[in-house]
């Protein structure tokens, strides 16, 4: 067969079928930071809102990685079919993210996933649960688990059932603010799954985490972030899909300032309307709403989980810090569910009311999307509808 012939990745598994579960056809560098000054040309910004006609993800099961001398400068190079890979610009949880480059020139993000290590936890099926006190900088903005699929006669046949719920969730998804899926490939003959996205040039919109501080940013430049976040999360829920891990980490910017919500390996997909509840327990602890401290929670709404972890990464964003920030995870527990949030030096009665509506430790009680979307018509919020939501609808 032909390197590059790529099939869509509805076409090639038996039923249960990546495309059944797609539903329905729709679709770092070190974290180069980003300049609290950048521009933000908000009518230019709104040209390029509408996104174009999706392409159809490719799914290629006969990709042929190699690693070979650079006929250019004599250092080795690896090339996965059309793709030349370059430098690592980040870390996931199965591998490493590299920027890539194809025989145009064309610029992507290349995360590559351990089939060995996507198959021991799918056969574990065990729910990672972190004990005791956690070492700073890791655990606390990982993922608590993720859910690779393990069924051996699928995954035999075609490896992509491995990440079959990531690669299904980002084959809907048609926004700006949200990253998309290019093409899937397997080689069968190494370790290595590829998702080939499109590249965020500027990285992580922070790095923050257990005792890691950040540059905080500008009253201005958070507004800009937290409307990407609104619109990319309002598109992602319209579409029946939750996002479970909405952190800065997972917040990246593009070359024009964009902010883009990647990683939708803990994601979960619902019937489109429907109330999105979920006992699941995912995301990163210092991320998760009180709801979800709790030992035997019950069904949690996703919608309410996502608005809360949008507040948290908005409190980075500004303080460069996180909100609740303990050296055990019973501590951090403790912290979410009954701490009331401190702000340094915060003359903004307008945020910190903001802030409160949406880390309201009450789910029923704390804002929604359309909350945050129409609140300028609501005069007991227009000061921070002005600052905050002002043109949203744009
Ligand atoms: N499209 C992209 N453009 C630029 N950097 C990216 C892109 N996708 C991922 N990265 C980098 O790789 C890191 C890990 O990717 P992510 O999808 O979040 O993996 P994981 O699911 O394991 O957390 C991100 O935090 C970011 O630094
Ligand atoms: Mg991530």
């Amino acid at each position: 067969m032909d390197e590059n012939v790529a099939t869509p990745i509805s076409d090639v598994s038996a039923e249960p079928s990546i495309a059944s579960l797609e539903g329905m056809n729709d679709a770092r560098p070190q974290a180069s930071r980003v300049g609290s000054t950048a521009s933000y040309d908000s009518t230019g910004r709104h040209r390029r809102r509408n996104p174009r006609a999706r392409r159809p993800v490719k799914e290629t099961l006969d990709a042929r990685s190699e690693y070979y001398t650079s006929q250019d400068d004599g250092t080795a190079e690896h090339r996965i079919n059309q793709y030349v890979i370059k430098q690592e610009i980040g870390r996931g949880s199965f591998g490493a993210v590299h920027l890539a480059a194809d025989q145009f020139g064309n610029e992507y993000a290349v995360k590559e996933f351990s089939k060995s290590r996507l198959r021991k936890r799918a056969q574990s099926h065990l729910l990672r649960r972190p004990r005791g006190p956690i070492r700073p900088g890791t655990d606390f903005n990982s993922p608590l688990h993720r859910h690779p699929s393990g069924d051996d006669n699928e995954t035999a046949k075609n490896p992509l059932y491995l990440i079959k719920e990531e690669i299904a969730i980002m084959k809907k998804l048609n926004h700006n603010n949200l990253v998309s899926l290019i093409e899937v490939l397997d080689d069968p003959t190494e370790d290595s799954l590829y998702m080939v996205m499109e590249m965020c040039k500027k990285g992580v919109v922070m790095k923050v985490g257990l005792e890691e501080k950040a540059d905080p940013y500008d009253d201005e430049q958070c507004r800009c972030w937290f409307r990407d976040l609104i619109l990319g999360i309002e598109y992602l829920h319209s579409q029946g899909i939750v996002h479970r891990d909405i952190k800065p980490d997972n917040c990246l910017v593009t070359n024009d300032d964009m902010l883009k919500v990647v990683d939708f390996g803990v994601s979960e997909m619902f019937e489109k309307d429907s109330n999105m509840f979920t006992g699941k327990s995912a995301g990163s602890p210092a991320f998760l709403p009180p709801e979800l401290c709790v030992v035997k929670h019950g069904d949690v709404s996703g919608r309410a989980t996502d608005i809360w972890s949008m507040g948290v990464t908005l409190y980075c964003l500004r303080y460069g810090r996180l909100p609740f920030e303990k050296h055990s995870i019973f501590e951090l527990y403790d912290s979410i569910r009954g701490d009331s949030l401190v702000y340094e030096e915060e003359s903004d009665e307008v945020f910190k009311d903001l802030m409160g509506r949406i880390l309201e430790k009450d789910p029923e009680k704390r804002i929604d999307m359309f909350g945050l979307r129409v609140s300028q018509s609501q005069l007991h919020y227009l000061p921070i509808l002005t600052r905050y939501n002002r043109n949203i609808l744009g």
